[in-house]
């Protein structure tokens, strides 16, 4: 996979995790499935590592520029396109046939998370892991309130759901309990919580831009750690389903 992909604060905490798990299963193909998986920022370098990748997602035009990418990058055989809704993910992938799936950004949005999770689960072969990326709450309580915004902060601290209301553009916010809990009530075992963008988007453009190098290396010194996880913009959850 290429490495200048894989170095961002927003994906290193992320590929570090997906690296382990492939290198547990070196030498076989996986079967992997990422659920609203946009334009192929994953799905790409996944199936340039050998990988056979199936992306749902509700956009053509997210579709079409993977395709493109897929094309471009000479791996357009082993990335699979299906336009559909990930609240409705059970009718359109067969189950327990997916040895890794990932689910990035996507929970915030769905009408209901719990079948759609149920249905990522169902999606896993025994043994399969998933990968959930889901938007944090108490890290847009934070930047609201240094941007001036302490109506919309409250009212995200507020609600259950970690939304700011109607004009918010996500429908929830998770703290890593509640995101763990979710998983686990489908079935799945949390193996692993981390922080993305603990720091990363709390620095001064000139910070982040002048030393990226260590600012990837700070990120991924304090992803594990509480409270640094927990303040992080999104947090990542490494899952399995029982073998
Ligand atoms: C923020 S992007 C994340 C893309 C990718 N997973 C990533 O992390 O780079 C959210 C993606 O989810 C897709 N999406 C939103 N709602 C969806 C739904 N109900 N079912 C399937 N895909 C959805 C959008 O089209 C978009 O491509």
């Amino acid at each position: 996979m290429e490495q200048t992909r894989t170095l961002t604060p927003r994906t290193a905490v992320i590929w570090a995790v997906l690296r382990a798990e492939l290198d547990r299963r070196t030498g076989d193909q996986l079967t992997v499935l990422d659920v609203g998986g946009g334009t192929g920022g994953f799905a790409v370098p996944l199936a340039e590592a050998g990988h056979r990748v199936t992306v749902v997602d509700a956009s053509p035009d997210a579709l079409a520029a993977l395709t493109r990418r897929a094309a471009e990058a000479g791996v357009a055989d082993r990335v699979r396109a299906i336009q559909g809704d990930g609240d409705a993910l059970a009718g359109l992938v067969e189950p327990a046939a997916v040895d890794l799936v990932l689910c990035h950004s996507v929970l915030e949005v769905v009408d209901d998370p719990v079948p759609v999770v149920a249905a990522l689960a169902a999606a896993l072969r025994p043994g399969g892991a998933a990968s959930v990326l889901v938007a944090g709450r108490a890290a847009a309580v934070l930047t609201r309130a240094m941007n001036g915004h302490l109506d919309v902060a409250a009212a995200l601290a507020a609600d259950p759901a970690g939304s700011a209301g109607p004009r918010d553009t996500l429908r929830r916010r998770y703290d890593a309990d509640g995101a763990a809990a979710l998983l686990a009530a489908a079935g799945l075992v949390v193996e692993e919580i981390h922080g993305v963008r603990v720091l990363a988007d709390l620095l001064p453009a000139a910070v982040a831009d002048g030393q990226p190098a260590a600012l990837v290396e700070l990120e991924r010194a304090l992803a594990a750690r509480p409270p640094y996880r927990d303040l992080a913009a999104q947090l990542h959850l490494f899952a399995r389903r029982p073998a």
